[in-house]
């Protein structure tokens, strides 16, 4: 039966597995290679399952990837040769020569390389024998090495633990079919000596995920925004940004002339009077349905072009997150929604507020 990998984060795990098991047949559970990463199978296949996700894409399930074949690891660097011969003997016939290909490795084992080291040596081998391009940064197509302890042993049977065996799981897929273009739908950026909170990387994540072009001079609206990582985001994007929060902002912002802090509350900024903005954010330490609820209420302040962008809270259960979605949706078409690398209890919501 076809296999595939199946990402997301560790602490919603559960949720990915729901959402698979949801939309495909006879969905069995091989193995956990790592927390937050399984071996699974079903009807449909990668491939099956993928086009249903491209057009109805889950929330919690990070990450896919088929498995087309395992190769035993010896855990020496000869493991890279073997996995560079393999990969030209199954993929260089397979990939495409008119688009991009890319090798993403991730590894979760004790083994004397890396995944960088991996990516290197299979990739320069395919390209020497197929013609395909090489592009890390928008491959087109992608060959997925995952090297873990198999915990599977003959029949379905767990071996013991001394006797794990290391496997490098393969397989070749378009970008698109993956849901994240990032291995494991991990999705790093470099930190920059201005950053002003870890949120960042939330916001940076998210247009990039959703495809969120902001042109610049807009102006922003930006719901508990201290210390200011989304307003530092919005400015260098060309935004003007209303930031609110009670809590201070980062004193370079706070020197910002394209920044207005209106310090108070998202609620009494409501009662104030808001003026009217191109795009939304928000990142409120907040119950998600009193979120939602205040959402609905800023919407009657937004252009008709206007986007929104915000982060949900959720507990484990995410036992909040469809109530929240049907406040949302009083007001709001949910254009994507998804658990990002860089969430951590909460999803971020891309909206178009509805025709009022
Ligand atoms: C996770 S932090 C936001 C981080 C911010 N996005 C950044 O990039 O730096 C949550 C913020 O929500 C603010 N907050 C909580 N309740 C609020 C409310 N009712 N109105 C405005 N801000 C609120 C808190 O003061 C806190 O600064």
């Amino acid at each position: 039966m076809p296999q595939l990998l199946l990402s997301a984060d560790p602490g919603f795990m559960h949720l990915a597995l729901d959402e698979f098991r949801r939309d495909s047949h006879n969905a069995q559970l091989l193995d956990e290679l790592a927390p937050g990463v399984h071996l699974a199978d079903c009807d449909e296949g990668f491939w099956g399952l993928a086009e249903s996700w491209i057009d109805d894409p889950p929330v919690f399930a990070r990450h896919i990837c088929p498995v087309d074949l395992s190769i035993p690891l010896v855990a020496t660097p000869r493991d890279l040769s073997r996995l560079s011969e393999a990969a030209v003997t199954e993929y260089a016939d397979l990939l495409d020569p008119d688009v991009s290909f890319s090798v993403q490795s991730r590894i979760f084992a004790e083994l004397p390389y890396k995944p960088f080291d991996v990516n290197r040596a299979v990739s320069a081998a395919l390209a020497r024998a197929a013609n395909s391009p090489l592009d890390v940064r928008q491959p087109f197509q992608i060959l997925s090495i995952v090297c873990a302890a198999s915990n599977q042993g003959p029949g379905s049977e767990k071996p013991a633990a001394s006797s794990h065996r290391q496997l490098a799981y393969l397989g070749l897929s378009l970008a698109s079919h993956n849901i994240s273009d990032w291995a494991g739908g991990v999705r790093r950026f470099r930190r920059e000596k201005e950053q002003v909170s870890r949120a960042e990387f939330k916001m940076l994540e998210a247009l990039e995920a959703f495809r969120i072009d902001l042109p610049a001079g807009g102006v922003a609206l930006d719901l508990g925004a201290a210390p200011g990582g989304w307003t530092r985001v919005l400015r260098q994007k060309g935004q003007f940004v209303t930031a609110v929060d009670p809590a201070e902002l980062h004193p370079r912002l706070a020197a910002d002339r394209g920044v207005r802090h209106k310090k108070m509350t998202a609620e009494t900024y409501l009662a104030e009077g808001p003026d009217a903005f191109d795009f939304l954010v928000n990142d409120m330490r907040m119950d998600a349905r009193a979120s939602a609820r205040l959402m609905n209420d800023f919407a009657d302040f937004l252009y008709p072009h206007a986007e929104a962008l915000m982060t949900l809270k959720l507990g484990k259960t995410a036992a909040a997150l469809d109530p929240a979605c049907t406040i949302l949706q009083e007001s709001y078409n949910i254009l994507h929604m998804r658990q990002l690398f860089h969430n951590r209890n909460e999803v971020t919501i891309h909206l178009q507020p509805k025709p009022a």
